[in-house]
């Protein structure tokens, strides 16, 4: 195990990632975890993250007293990066200083001495980094060397071999964002996580086009791991906790949303379990064109989970009713479903005669790390902007104990798991619903006259054509939002008064941020084409071209 301390980096969970692209298991915990956080998970590598912080100021996070001792007797290997470098040169008695000159961005570091951090590099060899950091080690600790230096002096790399410590100023794992290219972190991020060390993003995005590799040397070469963790191996363990955790005759239900992760989750948990798992599917009238006859299909016919659909449309519907504001429609939905679960678990108790023990969720691994970001990071959980309503919320006098076997997963790697446990490729490409429905596409009072069939049936036909054009797998997410606005149009020859459509697509890497998607013009044109023909109660429609932030990926 890798395990990586995080002190607010926005690029962490890169690192986890690219660990993980080279076949390595790595988790990340908070830098301030105290020590048997630490030894309990028993790595053999620990890395300190970047951070925004000087090491000097009072509230710098540090990691645990007894870390250095610990890892050093253990034979463990350390390496910082960027802050952790100065933290860790900090606290071995070195000295950190504010730069003469601060380094942000390309820089040229040469070798000074050979280290096996970089691999076969003979001392005068050059190699471009991307550094950012204001303070540097003016003076290391006993027993450090530097084994390669800045284009402007400053410490780039140090070791101290007999320990194993080692330190990079720069960042092998990443790559420049910028304030706009922030919105192009997710196509960087996909290239980054290709292979490919020479990616560009729109010409601007600068990086250690060999961090890759140095990271590689690292951890195979000098810290001597060996690069074995497969998907199926994550699959056979997960199975097996199942099986310890869930006792023979304990029964499991799971809210199934027709999403990815609820889905993987479950026909995980079926593959231990078998028919103890019992799946609820909740139609609450806020669901995609013929959204339910697809899912139920798919859970049936594919993946044979016990599921029943719940059809409780006019309930959600008639609660709904008149409600204009965002918040309110959230937590009506969320209240609704938490009752329908409730009345899904008391049956199956009265059916079974033995309350269900279990509740399985979704959940994955960049909400369990930033549902507690390290201090002063600056890093929210996106789930905050808007109070989400996952599928399944727990029921308060429920009592049931959480199975989440995909909470040490990143999105891509549920896919895999996916792939793996037959779930079809189609519905693992399936972009994001959120749980609320249309009711976060139509704007106002989602009963307000056939604004739900409007949203459904533009939506499909810009859906299927996104399919039709073969971009589909592209975007990150596109639907079509209905606007509580009529205006004025000629079809037929007839002038009409009726509403006004909107189509949003975005790239992006985990929804945090997004960028809007650059369709065609011929695209468009016929897509609008389609629409106003089409579907009654339409003559206009028009195109999002916002990235988040500002605005967010829904409208509501
Ligand atoms: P926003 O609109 O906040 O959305 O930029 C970011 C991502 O989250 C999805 N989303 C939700 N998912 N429950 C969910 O499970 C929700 O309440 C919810 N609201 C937004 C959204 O579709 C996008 O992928």
């Amino acid at each position: 195990l890798v395990l990586i301390l995080d002190f607010g980096s926005q690029y962490t969970h890169l690192i986890t990632r690219r660990i993980r692209a080279l076949s390595v298991f790595s988790l990340c915990i908070s830098g301030t975890s105290p020590l048997s956080s630490i030894t309990s998970l028993n790595p053999k590598v620990v890395i300190l993250s970047g951070g925004p912080h000087s090491v000097h100021s009072n509230d710098s996070p540090s990691f645990a007293d007894g870390f250095v001792d610990w890892a050093q007797s253990n034979g463990v290997f350390v390496l910082g990066i960027c802050y952790g470098l100065q933290l860790l040169v900090q606290r071995l008695g070195g000295e950190v200083r504010a730069g003469e000159k601060q380094e942000y961005g390309r820089m040229d570091i040469g070798v000074e001495k050979n280290c096996g951090i970089f691999g076969g590099k003979k001392v005068g060899d050059k190699q471009v980094v991307w550094m950012s950091h204001g303070d540097e080690a003016a003076r290391l600790p006993n027993g450090f060397e530097v084994v390669a230096r800045s284009q402007q002096g400053a410490v780039a790399a140090v070791e101290d071999r007999d320990r194993k410590f080692y330190g990079l100023q720069y960042h092998p794992e990443t790559f420049r964002v910028a304030a706009h290219s922030m919105l192009a972190l997710g196509r960087a991020w996909e290239t980054a996580l290709s292979g490919d060390n020479t990616f560009g993003c729109w010409g601007l995005v600068t990086h250690s086009p060999e961090g890759m590799e140095t990271l590689k040397y690292f951890l195979f070469d000098v810290c001597g791991l060996n690069a074995g963790w497969k998907m199926e191996d994550v699959m056979d363990e997960e199975i097996e906790v199942i099986n310890n955790t869930v006792a023979p005759d304990d029964h499991v239900i799971c809210a199934l949303s027709g999403g990815v992760d609820s889905t993987v989750a479950a026909t995980l948990v079926h593959k231990a379990i078998g028919d103890r798992l019992h799946c609820v599917f909740v139609d609450n009238g806020l669901l995609r064109y013929k959204e339910r006859e697809r899912v139920m299909e798919t859970f049936d016919r594919d993946l044979h989970l016990p599921v029943t659909c719940v059809d409780a449309s006019e309930q959600f519907l008639s609660k709904l009713k008149g409600v204009v504001d965002p918040e309110m429609k959230r937590k009506i939905i969320g209240k609704e479903f938490i009752c329908i679960f409730d009345a899904f678990a008391h049956e199956l108790e009265q059916k079974l005669g033995k309350k269900p023990a279990f509740l399985v969720q979704g959940t994955l691994y960049p909400d369990v790390i930033e549902s507690c970001p390290p201090p002063g990071s600056g890093r929210t959980h996106s789930h905050t902007i808007k109070s989400h309503h996952n599928v399944g919320g727990l029921p308060k006098d429920m009592k049931l104990k959480l199975i989440e076997p995909l909470k040490l997963l990143f999105k891509d790697e549920v896919r895999q798991l996916g792939r793996i446990l037959k779930v079809p490729e189609p519905f693992l490409k399936r972009h994001p619903f959120p749980g609320p429905g249309l009711a976060v596409r139509v704007l106002g009072d989602v009963t307000e006259g056939n604004a739900l069939d409007i949203v459904r049936q533009v939506d499909e036909i810009f859906i299927q054509s996104i399919k039709d054009a073969g971009i589909y797998d592209s975007i990150w997410q596109a639907f079509a939002v209905f606007l509580p606005v009529k205006s004025v149009g000629v079809q037929g020859d007839r002038r009409t008064h009726s509403y006004v459509v909107t189509l949003r697509a975005v790239t992006s890497q985990d929804g945090m941020t997004a960028d809007w998607y650059c369709f065609e013009n011929s695209f468009l044109k016929e897509v609008s084409q389609k629409i106003c023909n089409n579907v009654r109660g339409v003559n206009r429609v028009t195109l999002d071209i916002t990235s988040k932030p500002p605005s967010t990926i829904e409208w509501e």
